[in-house]
Parts: structure tokens; sequence; C-alpha cells
């Protein structure tokens, strides 16, 4: 039997095969809740239209909306047959209400129906990661506030570096998840134009008030063109973008947290309720989150690579290579959701050690750089030949296997005589912190005013 949707010129129903390849329902259904406001929301603007009579328009409204709960209470049969959600929703839709609902698809095509139904749940889904960031943020910035001045080692190459504080590392991931933050936002405004009523791709010759349909589904607007309407996916490869930079962030944190729960580093203690434990040895106690959220990346990176592939050779305008756009979709979209839901537990629960964070802190002669500055300053040596002459004080140490504040003040003076036993004040750790006063910098004073800031915008404090 063909199609009843478009098999009038069909003589024959597809083959098996074509009915695997070309099915959607099994995931589209997501879709529901989108469809039937769009179907809605359509119907309504051709009813004040006066292209379908009140009577049928109502007869439509009372219909979908006893499709929505059908579909709620799970009781709605979906129909590989009927290939996606748009036309399992239309076949019921005749069942429950006859001859009335084959006027709902008037001035439409499947085309703007399924642009805007993606559109308004992309747009759904934005809004959610905003907040999550928000939260992660949150608690990103409540740990910095409470460990402002605890020092801990700063790292380049992974090597010991400087001292910084835990409240300032933390508080550079508040800044990473800000731009992520305001990147989703930026893409939500730019999308939040509605392809309704573009049709299949040229427009419609019946009178239909685009700017209804756009306002009553939450839309700024129309989208101007209609070929561009139905055929661009830029929003959904845009809304995978701000996901993948925010996954890039994600997985550098939980590298890092991987790295500082380790025995060896012992930075952090991660909650029971975000590690598993092993089945074989008893010791263990394994950061499984923080390593989902590490590899749930690939997957969000693979969803914007799919996604732009798919779209990179297709002439305009609609063809049906983007059906495949939603699985990416579903699945980046919501992997990240749930790493940023998993990172902010973890985040929440992690208790640094700070006794452990400041001995390492001290280690691997990370006040250097402030020995030669203070030769700067005190001495008023140019800064290169401060950088040599601490350089062979570190080479002392090494040869003598010591921290560097524990080298004697004679052994300084070999190698500089005017150098005086003031220069161990700047050689602890909490001096070293304390002195980095500029702007951005790690001073505890810093950290915490950052700290405050951002509480005051995510509305605490
Ligand atoms: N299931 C289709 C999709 O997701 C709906 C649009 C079908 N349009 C068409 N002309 N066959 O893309």
């Amino acid at each position: 039997m063909s199609n009843r949707m478009w098999g009038g010129r069909f003589a024959e129903g597809p083959d098996a095969i074509m009915e695997e390849i070309n099915a959607s329902i099994d995931y589209d259904r997501k879709l529901y809740r989108q469809d039937i406001a769009g179907s809605k929301a359509h119907v309504r603007m051709l009813a004040a239209q006066q292209i379908v009579s009140a009577d049928d328009a109502e007869k439509i409204v009372g219909g979908l909306d006893a499709i929505l709960k059908e579909i709620e209470d799970g009781t709605f049969t979906f129909s590989r047959a009927l290939e996606d959600i748009h036309m399992n929703i239309e076949a019921r839709l005749g069942e429950l209400i006859g001859p009335a609902a084959g006027r709902l698809h008037t001035a439409r095509s499947r085309n703007d129906q399924v642009a805007t139904d993606f559109k308004l749940w992309v747009r759904d889904t934005l809004d959610t990661l905003e907040q999550q960031l928000s939260e992660l943020m949150l608690a990103l910035a409540e740990k910095a506030d409470a460990h402002a001045g605890d020092v801990m080692p700063g790292f380049t190459h992974l090597q010991s570096a400087q001292p910084v504080t835990f409240g300032h590392h933390m508080m550079a991931y508040v800044e990473m998840f800000a731009r992520d933050r305001s990147r989703v936002r930026d893409a939500r405004k730019r999308m939040n134009e509605c392809p309704l009523g573009s049709a299949a791709l040229a427009g419609t010759s019946f009178p239909i008030d685009r700017k209804a349909t756009a306002a009553e589904l939450g839309f700024d607007r129309p989208t101007a063109n209609s070929l561009d309407g139905v055929s661009d996916r830029d929003f959904v490869i845009e809304a995978l973008s701000a996901a993948a930079i925010c996954a890039v962030h994600l997985s550098r944190l939980a590298e890092e947290i991987v790295i500082w729960c380790s025995a060896q580093f012992g930075f952090i203690k991660l909650s029971d309720k975000f590690s598993t434990g092993s089945s074989i040895m008893p010791q263990k106690k394994n950061p499984d989150a923080a390593e989902l959220v590490r590899a749930k990346t690939g997957r969000i990176f693979g969803s914007l690579q799919g996604l732009l592939v798919v779209m990179k050779g297709l002439p305009l305008a609609y063809s049906k290579d983007m059906q495949e756009d939603k699985e990416q979709a579903f699945d980046g979209l919501s992997s990240v959701s749930l790493a940023l839901a998993a990172m902010t537990g973890m985040v929440k629960d992690l208790e640094p050690n700070t006794k452990v964070l400041k001995k390492a802190a001290g280690s691997g002669y990370s006040t250097a750089t402030d020995l030669a500055d203070w030769l700067v300053r005190v001495l008023g040596m140019p800064f290169r030949d401060a950088h040599h002459v601490t350089g062979r004080i570190v080479a002392l140490a090494v040869e003598r296997n010591c921290e560097l504040h524990k080298v004697p003040l004679e052994d300084m003076q070999a190698v500089d005589p005017k150098i005086t036993d003031e220069v161990f004040q700047v050689l602890s750790v909490d001096k070293s912190v304390r002195s980095r006063v500029s702007y951005g910098g790690t001073a505890p004073a810093n950290v915490r005013k950052q700290a405050r800031r951002w509480l005051k915008e995510l509305g605490k404090a």
C-alpha cells in the first residue's frame, strides 16, 4: 500500500529496507511537544487569516491536545510506516477528528515544520545549558571564595612554576564557563527566527501571517528567506560548537581532577558519591565521573564534526540528508548537559587537602621567580642578570637536594655578595602569592574579590 500522506503517484509501497533507512520516528519522537506547539500556532493563524474555518481549527487544536496527552500518558502508538513524528501525529489527528485533520497542512511543508520543531528543541536545550553553566560557575566560585588564600602549586608543562591559590585555580574555570555561557546566549539569540511559513522552499500563495506564528512560538521574527529557512542548520551547528568548546573546558577540569585525586598528588578528596570502587582491588576509589566527563568530549566533538560533514555539500534547499541532524544534536547536546551536571556535583563535593597543597606549592623551587624579582627590586639588577644569578642558586639547591629557602645565605652570597638575609622573606609561598597583586593575579585579596563579584552576578552573596 502506498503512503496516504504522499503516495498519490505511487503504485507500490516502500521496500522494508527503504522503511528502515527512511524512518526517523525512533528518535525524532523526542520532538512531539514542539511539533504540537508548532501545529497549534499554525492552525490558529490559518483560522485568523480565514484560510481554514474557525470550526475546523478548533477541532484540530482539540485533537492535537488529545494527542499530546496520549503521548505523555504513553498510550500513543508510534508507527515506522509513518516515517516521522510529523506524520505520526497528523495521521492520529485524522483518526481522532476525521477529514478536518487534512486542513492542518495547508500552506505548510514538512520542511518548514521540521526546521521549526527542531529550532524550538535546540532553543529549549540552550536555555537548559545556560542554567546548568550558571550552576557550575556558582559551585566553582563558592569553592574559590572558601579557598581564596589556600596556596597550591601552579604549573606550566605540568612542572612546578609559581605558587597560586586553590581559589585562583577555581576562578580560572569560572571565566572559561562564563564565556561558554555567553556563547550559548549568543547562539540562542541568533537562532531565534521562525522558519514556519517558508513552506517547502519557495513560500506559499496563501495569505499567511508569519509574524503571528513567530510571535506565538516565542521567536523574535520570521526568517527572511524561505530557501534559507528550510535548508540551513547552522543553528544546530552553532549550538554544538558552543557545546564542543564547553566540553574542552569540562575535559581539562576533569583531567585535573583525575590527576589531583591520585595518591601521588593527593591534592583533593573526591566524594564517594562521584567515585566508584574496583571489583578486585579493595583499596580503590576511582574518579569515574571525571573520567566520563573527559570521555563525553569525544561524543560531543563527534556530533559537531558529523553534522558539519552532513551539511557541507548540500545544494539548496532541503535534502533528506538533513534528517541526520537530529541524532547528532540529541547525542551531543544531551552529553554536554550530563557532563555539566556531573561536574557540578563533583565540584560541590570535592575538598582540597590544604596541607598537601601547601607543601607541594613550596617544592620544585617554585619561588625562584620571587628571588629573581627581589634581586631586581632591592639590588636594582637587570632582570636578565637576576634570572641568571637565581638559576645558579637553584643549581646549588638541586646539588644540596634541598628547597630554595634552605640554601644557606653564605652560599647565596658566594654567587652574589650583595644578597642579604632579607631575601628569605620572599621565599615563602604565602608571601609569594600575596605579592601577586596585579589585576587578575593570584593574591588572595584579588581572588576573593573576583569570587564575590561572580557570586553576586550569579545571585548569591
Ligand atoms: N523527517 C524529516 C526530517 O527530519 C522531515 C522532513 C521531510 N521532508 C521531506 N521533504 N521529505 O528531515
